[in-house]
């Protein structure tokens, strides 16, 4: 199949309303879309990318106003955390509508919902008309695609269309809260931190443990490069007969030279140039890739979360 490559969302959005499947740009990684209303569609998304069929998939709206579209009810506090970071990097779990088949949410009686902020995205939506299925744009288990060259290197060819945009601002994935409880359960830390979603609603909780089954993705390798990573906790772990052929990043300068050194100004910089750094050491052949521990809190909650499964430690 030939892959186009456009920056035109109206364009980008006619694949949609074929049936088809199209990458696109939003502020946390780049998506995979398909109309979320036809099965046939979103089954194009599981094949392109290799994804076991029963890790459901986000729906994406152009505005708040529709998440009732997609989800039967909107308990009061989920409505105050939509009123507060939609749109934008947060996904709230609701009970579904039949709109949305079994194929996009695993069978699962809820359904993942997210508004993003970006402005290619939402002109994307609109033009859709469609609430948009869509998984981040990688091979399965890869690390999410944040530019739309790394969206080529994973899925040329397995898709008619890619819409251009920005690296992607956040370069971490969008912050999953459960809202079919009592209280707002995070399931997967994002680019919303936890702190954030208390100063809205106080009972927001961490679903720790239990997350594996509440958020069935959770339970795969995840965001794995083709290089071994290693977790430190300074650039002065890093051994010195390794140090010519590693790669670093963290916030810490190492002392010693290294095949590939990126020091980042902090957490937000940090997060944004990560998935991009794994493709690049990719792409240099170093034999391995030592990334600095942060403290798990604020957005080093989602930093520590994503390294940790690159590392193979989750
Ligand atoms: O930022 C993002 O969220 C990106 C962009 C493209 O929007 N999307 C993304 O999708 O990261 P994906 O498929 O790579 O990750 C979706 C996560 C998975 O861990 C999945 O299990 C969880 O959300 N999820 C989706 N629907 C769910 C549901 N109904 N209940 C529980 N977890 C759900
Ligand atoms: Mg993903």
């Amino acid at each position: 199949m030939l892959t186009e490559l456009t920056d035109d969302p109206v364009k980008a959005a006619q694949f949609i309303r074929k049936g088809e499947i199209v990458a696109f740009p939003t502020e946390t990684v780049y998506g995979l879309g398909a109309d979320a209303r036809n099965p046939v569609s979103v089954s194009k998304i599981f094949a392109a990318k290799g994804r076991p069929t029963d890790n459901p998939l986000i729906v994406h709206i152009a505005d708040k106003l529709q998440l009732l579209e997609v989800a039967r009810e909107l308990p009061p506090f989920a409505e105050a955390l939509a009123e507060r970071f939609m749109p934008g990097p947060l996904t709230l779990v609701l009970f579904r509508r039949r709109i949305i088949p079994d194929i996009v949410t695993a069978g699962l009686d809820t359904v993942g919902v997210r508004c993003p902020q970006h402005p290619l995205a939402q002109e994307f939506l609109r033009a859709a008309a469609c609430p948009v299925a869509a998984p981040s744009a990688n091979r399965s288990g890869r690390p999410s695609p944040t530019t739309w060259r790394a969206v080529l290197t994973e899925l040329e060819g397995l898709l008619p269309c890619v819409l251009k945009g920005e690296q992607s601002h956040f370069g971490l994935e969008s912050t999953v809260v459960d809202c079919t409880g009592e209280m707002p359960l995070v399931l997967r830390a994002g680019a919303v931190t936890l702190e954030q979603l208390c100063q809205v609603v106080p009972s927001t909780r961490l679903a720790e443990c239990n997350a594996k089954v509440r958020s069935p993705g959770m339970k795969y390798r995840h965001y794995c490069p083709r290089v071994n990573v290693v977790l430190v906790n300074s650039p002065q772990e890093i051994p010195m007969e390794l140090s010519t052929r590693s790669a670093y990043i963290g916030l810490v300068t190492p002392k010693l030279p290294l095949q590939k050194t990126v020091v980042c100004e902090g957490l937000e910089d940090y997060a944004r140039q990560l998935f991009e750094f794994f493709r690049e050491c990719e792409m240099a052949n170093v034999e391995q890739i030592f990334c600095q521990t942060v403290e798990d809190r604020g957005l080093g909650l989602a930093l520590m979360d994503r390294l940790r499964r690159a590392a193979a430690m989750l």
